[in-house]
């Protein structure tokens, strides 16, 4: 209703001077791409479907009507608002010099193709539009990069290239804040979330490598002083382990020595004689 009220009161008054106001409003994309904020740059849904069904536009939909952005920073809304109106728009505040000074417009317009170029519904390769990817650029309409941090706002256009004048319009985007470094070298960098991500992994990835470590040492650590326990324990030999044992439980290895002597070949060594001899004479004693 809004939009048709519009169209008759632009047919009633002027043509010429009037833009219709198109209830679409640009966001960051949604989508999961790498960077689409960064200190200076953001990427935005595309504007298809933004402008289709328009009728008596002084540009033809199919053949010269173009897209544009407008992209401004705090009072560089109200500034292009005041001049949307006048034909050659894209010259009010050219690029290099929209955000020099305080007397600066603070605001841009980028043309972003044909309005054919981006059909309704979407076709690959036309769903997002990344603002400031020509980087600090110095042509009146070139992509260029926002001023670091700044908080910014986007609207869609539809121009009709004959006098370059605003045809339609979508509504202002929500203010959107690019993030602010503390790293000037990273200003002309698009990769600025994507590198924090990288810096928060690698300090992870650490902490775990040096737990590791830690963790190794100590083994290593347990494992020499058992080692060397053991060690302590069986430097006497094997004979004198068998002997502790045997003091602890003396009833079982006895028998088992009894049971044992008589199987090993006999006379091989004279002690051995002995200490069987020894048993000998013993065990009719106990039994006596
Ligand atoms: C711009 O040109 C169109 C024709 O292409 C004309 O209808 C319109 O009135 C012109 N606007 C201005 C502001 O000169
Ligand atoms: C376009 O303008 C013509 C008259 O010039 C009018 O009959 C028609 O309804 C208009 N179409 C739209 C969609 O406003
Ligand atoms: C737009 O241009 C195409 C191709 O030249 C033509 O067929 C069509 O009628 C034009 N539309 C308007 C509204 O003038
Ligand atoms: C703009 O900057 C000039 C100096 O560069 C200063 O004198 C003037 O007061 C500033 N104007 C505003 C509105 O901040
Ligand atoms: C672009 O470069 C000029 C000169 O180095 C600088 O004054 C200006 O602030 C830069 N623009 C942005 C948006 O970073
Ligand atoms: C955007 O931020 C400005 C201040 O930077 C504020 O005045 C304005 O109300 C905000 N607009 C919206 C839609 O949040």
């Amino acid at each position: 209703m809004a939009l048709l009220f519009y169209v008759v009161l632009c047919l009633s008054v002027w043509t010429g001077l009037c833009q219709i106001p198109v209830n679409n409003t640009p966001e960051i994309t949604p989508s999961s791409l790498a960077a689409k904020l960064t200190s200076n740059s953001v990427i935005l849904t595309s504007p298809s479907c933004y402008f289709n069904g328009l009728g008596n536009l002084s540009c033809n939909s199919t053949t010269t009507c173009e897209i544009w952005l407008v992209s401004a920073k705090d009072t560089g809304v109200s500034n292009y608002d005041a001049d949307n109106k006048m034909p050659y728009i894209d010259t009010r505040s050219p690029y290099p010099t929209a955000f020099s000074s305080n007397t600066s417009k603070k605001y841009f317009l980028t043309k972003l193709g044909l309005q054919k170029a981006y059909p309704c519904p979407i076709v690959a390769g036309t769903g997002y539009f990344r603002v400031g990817s020509d980087g600090n650029c110095s042509t009146p309409n070139c992509n260029g990069i926002l001023p670091v941090g700044s908080t910014a706002r986007f609207k869609y256009v539809l121009i009709n290239p004959a006098n370059k004048t605003v045809v339609a319009e979508s509504l202002w985007s929500n203010n959107i804040t690019l993030y602010s470094l503390k790293d000037p070298e990273k200003i002309d960098n698009g990769f600025a979330g994507r590198s924090a991500a990288m810096i928060v992994i690698t300090a992870i990835l650490c902490s775990f490598l040096a737990l590791l470590l830690l963790l190794l040492l100590i083994m290593l650590i347990y494992v020499l002083c058992c080692r060397k326990e053991k060690q302590e324990i069986q430097v006497p030999g094997s004979v004198r382990t068998y002997d502790t044992h045997n003091l602890k439980e003396p009833s079982p290895y006895v028998n088992h020595a009894y049971e044992d002597e008589p199987q090993r070949p006999t006379a091989t060594s004279p002690i051995r004689l002995k200490s069987y001899t020894d048993y000998d004479l013993k065990k009719p004693a106990t039994e006596l």
